[in-house]
């Protein structure tokens, strides 16, 4: 099978970029005391995943929902979910995966650990907890030092509970263009974590990791000493968002789509719209088609403005950048897996969606 035979719109990864953005990150962290735990919900295939563990340099996997946890737990014997987990089911979900792997949840409340708690406790097995710290993000956690102490004891006194330590998530930081100002802001953000973890040892509580970062900081919150892991996720397939930070990692994935319509001598409209691959980080680019922009992007159709002399027909093939890889990941079943033009496999994106409802709700 070429890329010719490919149903459009599809996702395609470039396996041999992907192996060089996964073997960087791994090298990057093999002589350093911080190690990656790739982020699962950046692409959600867990054959992507394994070829992230097998390149080594990793505590586990992160996960942002108890669907992908499932998954991943299928793999890997170490598992995160660095998110807020809050509703009586999905806590004995949990509890059920805490008997089979190690497992951490992040926690920004009383109320979230005593539901944890309570399902440990019900299952007879132990979670893990990492306390959720705002490190300037401003969405979940407990501000730094006295906050996040005063909820880390409690998690220390629940049963059914074990407190591994804290993270903090400068997702406010990722994207900023200004590598220098990222690089003191992610310092200082890492700083407010690091004191708060010194401040639980001192206060005779563990607090073996301290897990932060994402692509964009991985190689400034992962120099920061105290700092154990990074949960790095779109570096393994990029996006234009984070090409446009000069990251050492390459554009792994593009969306194929067929030429439609071709009704001015400087447009063409394609087969793959906002269904194929968000715009929330804005507009894709077009690969290798040099002066094509793509212009609109609706339910069905990407509209791009051409050199007036492109030779582009109706029926031709081409490949977009998303600019967003999380969630374009999320709208697809499937990703082919590319050498050149050719398919050498079909990965499953078996992590998408809310999979909780795809086999039906008890009424
Ligand atoms: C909690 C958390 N950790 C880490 C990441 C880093 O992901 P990425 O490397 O894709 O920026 C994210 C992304 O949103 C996140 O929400």
């Amino acid at each position: 099978m070429t890329r010719l035979d490919i149903p459009t719109p599809a996702l395609l990864v470039d396996v041999a970029a992907l192996d060089r953005n996964i073997s960087r990150m791994a090298r990057f962290f093999a002589t350093l005391p911080c190690k990656v735990r790739p982020h699962f919900k950046a692409h959600k295939t867990p054959a992507i995943a394994r070829r992230q563990l097998a390149a080594g340099s990793c505590t586990g996997l992160t996960c942002a929902t108890v669907a992908e946890a499932e998954v991943v737990a299928r793999f890997c014997l170490d598992v995160l979910v660095a998110n807020e987990v809050v509703d009586g089911d999905k806590c004995a979900r949990l509890a059920k995966l805490a008997s089979a792997v190690r497992l951490t949840v992040a926690v920004d409340s009383e109320a979230g650990l005593l539901q944890l708690a309570r399902a440990a406790a019900a299952a007879g097995v132990t979670i893990g907890v990492l306390v959720d710290v705002n490190v300037g993000q401003e969405r979940c956690g407990v501000l730094p030092g006295q906050p996040a102490l005063t909820l880390a004891r409690l998690v220390a006194g629940a049963p059914g509970l074990t407190l591994r330590g804290l993270m903090g998530y400068e997702g406010h930081l990722q994207p900023m263009r200004d590598r220098a100002e990222r690089e003191a802001r992610a310092r200082a953000a890492m700083a407010l974590l690091v004191d708060s973890a010194e401040l639980l040892r001192q206060h005779g509580l563990p607090c073996e990791v301290v897990s932060a970062g994402g692509t964009g900081t991985f190689d400034i919150s992962g120099q920061v000493a105290g700092v154990t892991e990074i949960q790095a996720g779109s570096y393994a397939l990029m996006d234009s968002d984070y090409g446009a930070l000069e990251m050492p990692f390459e554009y792994a994935c593009s969306i194929l789509g067929t030429v439609v319509s071709r009704p001015a001598a400087d447009r063409c409209v394609a087969d793959c719209g906002h269904k194929a691959m968000t715009k929330d980080h804005g507009l894709p680019t077009v690969k290798d088609l040099p002066g094509a922009t793509v212009v609109s992007l609706n339910d069905e159709h990407a509209t791009i403005t051409l050199h007036g002399d492109s030779a582009v027909e109706i029926g031709d093939r081409l490949e977009l950048r998303p600019s967003h890889i999380d969630p374009t990941m999320n709208l697809h079943d499937v990703c082919y897996a590319m050498d050149g033009d050719r398919v050498i496999d079909v990965w499953p994106i078996e992590g998408r969606g809310y999979a909780e409802h795809r086999h039906g709700v008890r009424l």
